[in-house]
């Protein structure tokens, strides 16, 4: 399907954004894998999050959603049954690599496999430690892509140095390391994003978190609870971008998530210029929250790299938007992980973007972005990867003309009411 957009007068408004979708996930398998009734406040229906249902639903668990409520009836891991079908985790690497974890655990034979985009996606770097937790894992290329098999079953503890900062590998092991004997820890080469740390601690069980290690001790029990879900900062992060790059836009983003290992954006963005306010700024189930109010302003190039990346690894796309409408030269560097995203995202945003007008070079680990460059509608392509949907959707508000966006279905991954949204703040009379 096509999304025709034309360039925007202003935008301006107060909006809400769907719930997180790393703590969506985290909520589902953490309910599925406690004791009791645990209910879900704000829960993002993105097609990611309703693919981590389906799979445990198929395992036997009880699970009722709707809308952004969510109620599962835990019956602990021993609540889990063999699936009789391959377990279909769609366009979702949070749920392959997560649930992972969980499975190679649990007594059983589990097949595994997604969509075109998980089947080009590494798998070793969280099936090589889960076979050394005594796991027996099968794929493509000796256990490396999909589809997998795990035969889950007792696991021993180990002591992981990762050799990538990535929140999937810490979480999937930490989900093993519940199930197995003795103490298990990861240790990062920097700190990804926390949310299995502090939702596990919501769910009663004991972790430690020292630097960039976090360890904890097997055969821990989760007790039910009762989760809110705040906004999720990288969906915010499009509209953020947008009102500072529309002329005289101006708009509030209430309930986002304000997590440190996620507010890179926010640290971006005011080093580029931005004039962003945040506001009632809370705590809810041990994660931040506040509403961020944004103004249009004019923004001039920064470099990105080192232990800020994994702070903002999904907003690399809009960011990307952003330092082609900056004064001077945007240098992103250290961000190879790029590459193994959705698609791969250095290629699809500098071609997608350089088909509008942008200038930007390509490197091993990033991308150079010469700004500032006038944008003019052309047609795109999302490669059905959400981020560089929404992502062309917020340069069309800034192109000349019309742009046309291939393949909007999309943004159904993490936005389903992207383009409405957009429309409201939209004002073009
Ligand atoms: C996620 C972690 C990040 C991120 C992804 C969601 C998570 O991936 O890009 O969208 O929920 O744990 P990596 O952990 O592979 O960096």
């Amino acid at each position: 399907m096509e999304q025709q957009i034309i360039q925007s007068k202003r935008l301006k408004g107060t909006i809400r954004v769907p719930g997180d979708k790393s703590i969506s996930h985290r909520a589902i398998m953490m309910g599925a894998m406690a004791e009791g009734v645990t209910t879900v406040d704000g829960f993002l229906p993105g097609e990611d999050c309703l693919s981590t249902i389906s799979c445990f639903q198929q395992m036997g668990v009880d699970i009722k959603q709707e809308g952004s409520r969510v109620v599962i009836h835990g019956k602990g891991l021993k609540g889990f049954k063999e699936p009789a079908a391959v377990l279909d985790v769609g366009n979702s690497g949070t749920t392959i690599r997560l649930m992972s974890g969980i499975l190679a655990g649990l007594p059983g034979h589990f097949c595994i496999q997604g969509d075109a985009s998980i089947a080009k996606r590494p798998m070793n770097r969280v099936m090589k430690p889960l076979m050394q937790m005594g796991a027996t894992v099968d794929g493509r290329e000796n256990g490396s892509f999909t589809p997998i098999s795990i035969r889950g079953g007792a696991l021993h503890s180990i002591d992981f140095l990762s050799p990538i900062a990535s929140a999937q590998v810490k979480s999937a092991i930490l989900l093993a390391g519940l199930q197995a004997d003795g103490r298990t820890s990861v240790t990062e080469p920097e700190r990804s994003r926390d949310h299995t740390e502090r939702m596990l601690q919501t769910f009663g069980v004991d972790i430690e978190i020292e630097g960039k290690k976090v360890s904890l001790l097997g055969k821990q029990r989760l007790k039910a609870a009762s989760i809110k879900v705040p906004g999720d900062i990288s969906s915010a992060a499009f509209f953020m971008v947008a009102s500072m790059l529309v002329p005289d836009s101006c708009i509030t983003i209430q309930s986002v998530g304000m997590n440190p290992t996620r507010t890179g954006i926010i640290d971006v963005l005011e080093q580029m210029g931005a004039r962003l306010s945040l506001q009632n700024q809370r705590m809810q189930n041990f994660e931040p929250e506040a509403d961020i109010e944004v103004h249009a302003a004019p923004l001039k190039g920064v470099v990105i790299g080192g232990s800020l990346i994994p702070r903002l690894i999904d907003e690399l796309p809009i960011i990307a938007l952003a330092a082609t409408q900056a004064e001077g030269t945007t240098i992103i560097k250290d961000a190879a992980e790029l590459k193994v995203k959705e698609t791969n995202r250095i290629d699809t945003v500098a071609g997608e973007l350089t088909k509008m007008g942008a200038n930007i070079e390509t490197t091993s680990d990033g991308m150079i972005i010469h700004g500032k460059t006038p944008l003019k509608g052309a047609r795109v392509n999302s490669h059905g990867d959400h981020r560089i949907g929404m992502m062309l959707a917020i340069a069309s508000c800034i192109a000349e003309g019309e742009t046309v966006i291939e393949n909007k279905e999309a943004v159904k991954v993490s936005f389903p009411e992207f383009f409405e949204s957009l429309q409201m703040l939209q004002e073009n009379e």
